[in-house]
């Protein structure tokens, strides 16, 4: 039974997000928006194409003008403007112009492309999330955040451009590769430990559930968990404020993603900074020992690691100030008040930062120790 929230932008409703548990709904769905004279371009990434392309290819057949499909390269290395650039071609190709629309089928690298193609593309077109990830149906296919990477930087060039649609086919999530699932799963406990104990309570009584892929606790826990993030993204959509609480986590993960050159999922550097956010919060007595440990403790039967090896903590450190989440040359980083409650802080040093990089880090002494 499909489900759906409504967001708000500047007050008004903007999107919907369905809940499906099939693409079963997305016919209907494409005949409210009004797509029978548009042209349809589906952006996919060479992985998701395999499975899904052709399928989505003919659930479009008579639901608009003309439908047709482009595939890039999977993986990060592709979350480029050259990429950006194939689409644009194409697009100028097969003569699509301002009324015509785009759809992202995949994870969070496809959302973001075909994101920020439609942003720009002609001054903006209208485009539709099709999620196929959970971190892109927990996060990323929400709020309108678009961008690609820029010389290895991550997200650095981008525009906030709202979808029409964020449909979620939830089964495909029980087709996901364990790692890439568990990887999703750091945001969903992201938002739980910003904003709402009672949900990351919920999150640890239903552990088993969570872990065996269970369509309606996967519908549960989607529902709650974009329950928040909307709400935090109506407050705020352009980020000027308390959007940035989403960015717990992605301080110190960005560096480590970066530092490990992408060769770890972003939900698990997303863990490892969630981590060393709640150890600063500890050490600044905002959260207890018992807190801190418990938080760290639950990422790991969801099978996201709370240490790293192979870093170099000074190199982190580099890193993490060079991230976009500055503001006046002073870091902005999210610490936890208490579980459910983060606060945005710009006075973390750079030594409450190194410490909790080392905490973090497992080296060759830990190993002999
Ligand atoms: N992923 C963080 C945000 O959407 O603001």
């Amino acid at each position: 039974m499909s489900e759906r929230l409504s967001v708000l932008y500047n007050k008004k409703p903007c999107y919907d997000i369905v809940f499906s548990g099939s693409f079963g709904e997305l016919g209907q769905e494409l005949e409210s928006l009004e797509c029978e004279n548009k042209r349809l371009c589906i952006i996919t990434d060479s992985k998701v194409d395999d499975i899904y392309g052709n399928s989505l290819l003919d659930i479009l057949e008579g639901k608009c003008r003309k439908a047709v499909k482009y595939v890039f390269q999977d993986g990060e290395a592709s979350k480029t403007l050259d990429t950006v650039k194939g689409i644009y071609r194409f697009l100028i190709e097969e003569g699509f112009d301002r009324r015509d629309m785009l759809l992202a089928l995949g994870g969070g690298v496809v959302g973001d492309i075909a994101g920020y193609t439609a942003a720009t593309y002609l001054r903006g077109i209208d485009f539709i999330q099709l999620p196929s990830t959970l971190l892109a149906q927990a996060d990323s296919s929400i709020g309108g955040k678009t961008g690609v990477d820029f010389d290895g930087y991550k997200n650095m060039v981008g525009a906030f451009k709202m979808p029409r649609l964020v449909y979620m086919n939830l089964a495909l999530l029980q087709t996901l590769e364990e790692r890439q699932y568990f990887s999703g799963f750091a945001e969903i406990m992201k938002h739980g430990l910003i904003r709402d104990a009672a949900f990351y309570e919920w999150l640890i009584e239903n552990m088993y559930e969570i872990c065996e892929r269970d369509l309606n606790v996967l519908q549960e826990m989607l529902i709650r968990s974009c329950t928040i993030k909307k709400f935090i993204v109506e407050k705020d959509p352009l980020e000027q404020g308390d959007r940035a609480l989403l960015n717990f986590g992605h301080t110190i993960g960005h560096a480590i993603e970066k530092a490990k050159n992408f060769g770890l999922y972003h939900g698990e550097c997303v863990a490892l900074g969630a981590v060393a956010a709640a150890y600063i919060s500890w050490k600044r007595e905002l959260l207890s020992m018992e807190e801190y440990y418990e938080v760290r403790d639950m990422f790991v039967p969801f099978y996201l690691p709370i240490s790293v090896e192979e870093i170099e903590p000074q190199e982190i450190l580099r890193l993490t100030k060079a991230d976009k989440k500055m503001e006046s040359g002073k870091i902005r980083f999210v610490l936890l008040k208490k579980i459910g409650k983060a606060v945005i802080d710009n006075s973390v040093t750079d030594e409450e930062i190194l410490a909790a990089i080392n905490e973090i880090y497992y080296s060759e002494e830990d190993a002999h120790a």
